[in-house]
């Protein structure tokens, strides 16, 4: 009989976001099944299925809401990674945990490396640096995979930057901040990328967006191209969508040192065409 492979033995948290909707392996848990802010659950749930793989997704992602109620944020997703780090190791797992761009200050010219220092601006991106610090400093086996403005999910589970904009197409002028850089990720070519690095044994952190580093208007011009419609794009300043609680830093664009990700330009093309045809 085939031996069971280290993904059919996975454990997912937070599997039914985005991410998650891409992940076709493992034991799937939710927010309803398993609440990582509840160590003894945790810690049940691990000693029932002893995976050898945890994939920790489940986290507060909204950037205003952690912002607005910071006890939250950081039970979420300080304390509920460190629970998962924990059973982790009692039951002997590697863990993927999956960080944020946010953790950098976003005032450098270029774009983030591995090797850069974080010093997170925000609620979110404090938070989600605690989760790092506890993984890192709990287990050895674990992979920190940092990713930015994700899209993915099709019309149904994204409620972010691009699923926003591809529902004003039809707008005579779609108004975008003009002074934001990132790294756009694709759910799909992220879950991808992450097997492959499982699959070599890698450990450690890698930044995992697609390559490349667009402004939000370069990423606007690029769906109205794809999409072919006849939308005109004005960038605007941040102040034109009203105050946000939440610091948003200018350049959340990042490099990787493995190069498993293709240009976001194709994967956006990809993710229109195949996820929200009609
Ligand atoms: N989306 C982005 O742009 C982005 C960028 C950088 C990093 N990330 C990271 O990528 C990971 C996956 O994000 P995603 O885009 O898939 O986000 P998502 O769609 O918001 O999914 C997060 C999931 O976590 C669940 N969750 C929240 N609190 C929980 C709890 N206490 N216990 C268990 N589950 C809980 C949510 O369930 P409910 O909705 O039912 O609460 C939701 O299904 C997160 O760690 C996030 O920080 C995302």
């Amino acid at each position: 009989m085939k031996e069971p492979s280290i993904f059919d033995q996975a454990l997912i948290t937070g599997a039914d976001g985005m991410i998650g909707s891409y992940i076709d392996f493992g034991i799937r848990t939710n927010h309803r099944s398993l609440d990582v802010t509840n160590l003894a659950e945790v810690l049940k749930v691990c000693g029932i299925h002893k995976p050898k793989l945890i994939i920790h997704l489940a986290a507060e992602t909204d950037v205003d809401h952690c912002e607005h109620d910071v006890t939250h944020a950081y039970q979420v997703n300080a304390v509920g990674t460190y629970n998962v780090a924990t059973a982790a190791r009692i039951v002997g797992a590697k863990m993927v945990y999956i960080s944020t761009s946010s953790v950098f200050n976003g005032t450098k010219i270029e774009p983030y490396t591995e090797e850069d220092v974080p010093a997170p601006q925000n609620i979110y991106g404090n938070s989600k640096y605690f989760g790092e610090l506890a993984v890192m400093g709990i287990l050895r086996e674990h992979l920190i995979l940092r990713i930015c403005w994700v899209f993915g999910g099709g019309p149904s589970k994204d409620q972010k930057f691009v699923a926003k904009i591809l529902e004003q197409l039809d707008q005579p002028v779609i108004n975008v901040v003009g002074n934001k850089r990132g790294s756009p990720t694709y759910g799909k070519d992220l879950v991808a990328g992450m097997r492959r690095l499982i699959e070599e044994g890698r450990t450690g952190v890698y930044h995992m967006g697609n390559f490349g580093s667009p402004t939000r208007v370069d990423i606007v011009k690029e769906i109205v191209r794809i999409t072919g419609s006849n939308a005109k794009v004005k960038e605007v300043e941040s102040s034109f969508f009203g105050t946000s609680n939440a610091h948003r830093p200018s350049n959340e664009s990042m490099t990787s040192k493995v190069s498993y990700m293709r240009p976001w330009q194709e994967a956006l093309r990809d993710y229109i065409e195949t996820e929200w045809k009609k």
